[in-house]
Order: C-alpha cells, then sequence, then structure tokens
C-alpha cells in the first residue's frame, strides 16, 4: 500500500503533496526564524524537508506507467504473464487494471492461438500419416494397387479435403468473409437433403438408424442461406447418427412460432454430459476424443454451424433428454 492510495484522483494527489511540502516549508521557516537561526540554513533544511515529504507521499504514484511500459515491451516478445501493481484508486490505478485485464485477455488469446495451431497439425498429421503409409508399401512392393488401397487413400484425401474445407469456413466466418446470401426459402428440402444424406452416410457405416422428419406447417419458409442452413443441419444430423446405436431412432422437426423457426434433432446415444453442454462449440471440443477421432469427426461441426446460426441472428444449444441428446436451432425470419 502507498501513502496516497485511498484517494480517487491524480489531481487531489498533487493538491496533497503540493500542501503538505509548502506547510513543512512554511513550519520549519517559521520555527527556525522565531529561534533566530540564520535565513540560508533554515530555507536549506525547509526545502531539503519538504523534497524528502513529496519524495514520500508520491512515492508509487507514476510507478505503475513504468512497470506498464516494462510489461509492454515483455509482451511485444511474447511474454504475456506480467502484470502491473494496481493498488491506487486514481486514474493512474484504473489504467494499470484495465492494463492487466488485457493482458490476461491477450494470454487467453494466445494460448486459444497455440491450441489452435497444435490442433490442426495434429488433425494435418493422421491423415497424411496414413496416406504415406500406404504410398510407401505400394512404392516398396509390399502392397499391390489394388482397390482396398486406392480405398484407404481416397478416405484419408477425403478427410484431408474436408478438414481444409472446414478450416476455410471458420476463418471465413471469423473474418465476416462467409458467402451468405439471405432469401426466402422453404425449409422442407434442406431438412430432407439432410436426412437423406445421413442415411446414405450409416448404410455406408452399415449402421440401422431409423430418421424421421416432421415440419409444421408443410410449407415453413425462413429467410436466410439456404446453403448454409443446409450445412448446419447436415451436421446436427450426421452427429445424431454417428452417435445412434444401432436401430436408434433420429427425429428431424421444424415448427415455427409467431416468427420464431425451431428446428429440433431428438438421438438416443449417449447424449452429451450437462457440464460440456457449452463446450461442445468450442473448435476442436470432443466428448470422447478417442472415440470421436476414430469416428472421423474433428470437432469443427459445431463451431462452425454455431457460427453459421449466430450469423442468422439464431441461437443453438444442447438439451438434456434420457436417453439422447436434444439440440435445438432457435431462428427468426419465419414466413410462410
Ligand atoms: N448427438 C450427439 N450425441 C452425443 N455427442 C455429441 C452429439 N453431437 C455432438 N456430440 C459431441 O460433440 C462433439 C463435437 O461435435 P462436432 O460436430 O463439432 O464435431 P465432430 O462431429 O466430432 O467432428 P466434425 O463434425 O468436425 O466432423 C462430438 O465430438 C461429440 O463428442
Ligand atoms: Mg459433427
Amino acid at each position: 500500500m502507498r501513502p496516497l492510495d485511498q484517494l480517487r484522483s491524480l489531481k487531489a494527489k498533487l493538491s496533497a503533496v503540493i500542501v503538505a511540502a509548502v506547510a513543512v516549508t512554511v513550519t520549519v521557516v517559521a520555527v527556525g526564524h522565531d529561534a533566530g537561526f540564520p535565513w540560508i540554513p533554515v530555507v536549506l533544511t525547509a526545502g531539503l524537508l519538504s523534497l524528502g515529504m513529496i519524495q514520500l507521499l508520491a512515492r508509487g504514484m507514476t510507478s505503475p506507467v513504468k512497470e506498464m511500459a516494462d510489461a509492454a515491451r515483455a509482451m511485444a516478445k511474447g511474454d504475456y504473464g506480467r502484470r502491473v501493481t494496481a493498488t491506487s484508486r486514481d486514474e493512474v490505478g484504473e489504467l494499470a487494471r484495465s492494463f492487466n485485464k488485457m493482458a490476461s485477455e491477450l494470454a487467453a488469446v494466445d494460448r486459444m492461438r497455440r491450441d489452435f495451431l497444435a490442433n490442426v497439425s495434429h488433425e494435418l498429421r493422421t491423415p497424411i500419416g496414413a496416406l504415406q503409409a500406404v504410398l510407401e508399401n505400394l512404392v516398396d512392393g509390399v502392397e499391390s494397387l489394388d482397390p482396398k488401397a486406392l480405398d484407404t487413400m481416397l478416405s484419408q484425401v477425403k478427410r484431408l479435403g474436408r478438414l481444409v474445407e472446414q478450416l476455410l469456413d471458420l476463418s471465413r466466418l471469423e473474418s465476416g468473409a462467409i458467402p451468405f446470401h439471405p432469401v426466402d426459402f422453404p425449409i422442407k428440402p434442406v431438412l430432407e437433403q439432410a436426412v437423406r444424406e445421413s442415411e446414405l452416410h450409416s448404410r455406408g457405416e452399415l449402421k440401422e438408424v431409423e430418421l424421421s422428419c416432421s415440419i409444421r406447417p408443410e410449407n415453413l419458409m425462413l429467410k436466410g442461406d439456404p446453403e448454409r442452413m443446409h450445412q448446419v443441419v447436415a451436421n446436427i444430423v450426421e452427429n445424431a447418427v454417428r452417435h445412434s446405436p444401432d436401430g436408434g431412432r433420429v427425429d428431424v422437426s421444424a415448427r415455427a412460432e409467431s416468427d420464431v423457426v425451431t428446428i429440433e434433432v431428438l438421438d438416443e446415444g449417449p447424449g452429451i454430459p450437462e457440464n460440456e453442454e457449452a463446450r461442445v462449440f468450442e473448435r476442436f471440443y470432443r466428448v470422447d476424443a478417442a472415440r470421436s477421432s476414430s469416428d472421423g469427426g474433428t470437432g469443427l461441426g459445431l463451431a462452425i454451424a454455431k457460427g453459421i446460426v449466430d450469423l442468422h441472428g439464431g441461437d443453438m444449444r444442447v438439451e438434456q433428454r434420457s436417453p439422447g441428446c436434444r439440440m435445438v436451432v432457435t431462428l427468426p425470419g419465419a414466413t410462410s
């Protein structure tokens, strides 16, 4: 704690310092004069004592500014761990507190950037490694160029292509450069197409999942970008099918209440634990990382879907149900 930390403004602090210095000077001069000392030593002593008083009272008044300059230099070199003393209640203290807050936010952004880079590298390495292994086997003659080898290579190239596409979408969403063409479009074909695609996908995985699709009213229209909305619904339905047990049901529905459209996708899988409901919308977040990545999921789908729903001015959330998961998307702009 510094002597004048309790004063709320720099002006008040400066006034207090000046008043104290003047008071010391006047007292020393008066006392010295009354005691009959010569003028010169009295004035010199008064000057020295008031300087000492200024040093004592003004201690720490400007030191946070210097600390901030040092910390800013450290930040420029990538050290976001430095904080400045922010005990005073004046403008400098306020600046120091804002500086500390900014430093913590920058540290968090830097951590996210590092995590993102590590995740991207990891996700790229897996398919590239698999491709390299097959190609090496082919070159060494260990394996022949049969349909199985070609199929492995194709699926890894598809995985790479999908990852690059997702990263591009994320970067476009963040920079606001994503192609977004809002029009009035019927929801039914969009939902039905997503359901058909997932049906094919589940058959490819040799999994029996019963999909249903209901829209009330049938001719429900929405203002938005149909291609982007298809991307959102396709990801949610794909997730639902992927997490469904064999023989499970996935119900996709859309309904309108005044001008809000609610799209719901229900499945009978393991569901998303309550404490992870918000985290599944983070980039690269997977509840069961080991299982999801072996299934081909990168954990980007819901982050992109949420970005697109935000772009439409809507909201997306997970709701608990037992058993399974209920994914709810609400969007403004219903017309019929
Ligand atoms: N219907 C669901 N049931 C259970 N868990 C789910 C469901 N939907 C999503 N999740 C969990 O949320 C995580 C994030 O989903 P997201 O769609 O973002 O990624 P992904 O499906 O793993 O990969 P991607 O969509 O990028 O291919 C999933 O890995 C999974 O753990
Ligand atoms: Mg997904």
